[in-house]
């Protein structure tokens, strides 16, 4: 069969969830996984409208009326765009509808979000290399008002809780051999646990060490054991209330770290891999508002941060980390990725002796300790003598 002919055989359909926008004078179609889009000329529109459904070419033709060849320009470009998909070609999108799922109750923004959010192409050089048109933006505010109070230094008395909080740091290399079935009790009990039921009117709600919008708790932690004493590697649901790890059955480990974490070798030998999945519709049932989306986001940093620093007080290595191939680890451990997405993934394996050096194989940047960070460091906590007089600086901003 010709080119010719394969080209007009092949079947297209518009991509799920493009959405259309009002910008200056013209309308601009696109998909939520790019940040441009075509402008919506009436010739763009209907094509799109016509392929709601899996639609062979030379039908389409006929239907818009156009040449084939002037058709396969366009189709080229609304392709280009992530706007059509051809059948046959891996779909980048979820295309189940948000109809009768939590997200119904949001504004379609949210979803729209979390879409362009989703399995992220990290491995792309140009996802996360600065960009060179525009200087680095300051990493502190100027002042923003004439005068400064000067603190006194923290003053933490707990010198351990001040050890923590100086020592945490994201680890990307790990040592050898398994950490101790305790560690990864500690680890999961004191970041996901349930400390206490609280019964309210609607039922018991969970309290946690971290706090939780409406104390729904919609986070739960799917545990990748690696290499723990006493726990056979595989994939694992915490369980909340009693305290335990349930093995998913039927549910095998990937082959690697690097296919749940795309391009990031280093965390091949954690211990631990854990999932944050969110069961959005316990939050869903209350609040019925973007937001609510926002707050599961929120809520993801409150549990990393209990989760690395418990790992740091036990003399651990922990790792948060963002670049997820969300589908991937959804299928995987078979969570339902509009109802239960994977939403973040942290970590923890033995440290590696010597200097924290963040990245195998680079040295670690020169650190300038601050005032802040001797003050955490300090043995003895300073009594603090109230704030310093105020000080009128030499210029305004
Ligand atoms: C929301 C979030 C996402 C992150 N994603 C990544 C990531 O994708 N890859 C990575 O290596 N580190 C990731 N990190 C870790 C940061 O790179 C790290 O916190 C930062 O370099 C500061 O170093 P520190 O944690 O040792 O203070 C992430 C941290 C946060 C809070």
């Amino acid at each position: 069969m010709s080119a010719a002919a394969d080209k007009a055989r092949r079947r297209v359909r518009r991509a799920p969830h493009v959405f259309c926008t009002w910008q200056g004078e013209g309308r601009l179609v696109q998909s939520p996984r790019r940040a441009s889009g075509v402008p919506a000329s009436p010739l763009v529109m209907d094509v799109l409208d016509q392929l709601g459904a899996w639609t062979d070419v030379d039908r389409l033709a006929r239907t818009v009326d156009l040449p084939p060849p002037v058709l396969d320009i366009v189709l080229e470009g609304l392709s280009a765009h992530g706007l059509i998909e051809t059948e046959g070609d891996r779909v980048t999108v979820d295309d189940g509808r948000p109809e009768a799922t939590p997200w119904h109750g949001w504004s379609p923004a949210a979803y729209l979000f979390h879409l362009a959010t989703r399995d992220v192409t990290f491995a792309r050089r140009d996802s996360a290399e600065p960009d060179s048109r525009t200087p680095r933006p300051p990493a502190e505010l100027p002042p923003l008002g004439t005068f400064d109070i000067a603190l006194p230094p923290p003053g933490l008395a707990d010198a351990s809780l001040r050890a923590t909080l100086r020592d945490r740091r994201t680890h990307r290399r790990f040592a050898p051999g398994p950490i101790p079935i305790e560690a990864l009790g500690t680890l999961l009990g004191i970041t996901f646990g349930v400390q206490a039921w609280a019964h309210a009117g609607e039922g018991p709600l969970a309290l946690k060490t971290s706090p939780s919008g409406g104390a729904r708790h919609s986070l739960e932690a799917y545990v990748w054991v690696r290499r723990v004493d006493q726990v056979a590697p595989g994939l694992y649901h915490y369980r909340p209330g009693p305290h335990a790890l349930t093995r998913l059955d039927d549910r095998t480990e990937p082959g690697s770290v690097t296919s749940w974490l795309p391009a990031q070798p280093g965390y091949e030998d954690a211990a631990v891999v854990v999932v944050l999945s969110s069961e959005l519709a316990r939050v869903a049932w209350r609040y019925r508002s973007a937001r609510a989306y926002r707050v599961v986001l929120i809520e993801c940093g409150h549990l990393a941060q209990t989760f690395c620093l418990v790992a740091t007080a036990l003399g651990l290595a922990p790792f948060c980390t963002a670049a997820l191939a969300d589908t991937v680890i959804e299928g995987d451990l078979g969570l339902d990725g509009r109802m239960q997405p994977a939403m973040y993934v942290v970590g923890a394996g033995r440290v590696v002796p010597g200097a924290w050096q963040p990245h195998a194989g680079q040295p670690a940047p020169p650190l300038e300790i601050t005032e802040l960070g001797r003050a955490l460091a300090d043995r003895v906590t300073r009594r603090s003598n109230g704030p310093r007089p105020r000080r009128r600086r030499a210029s305004g901003r």
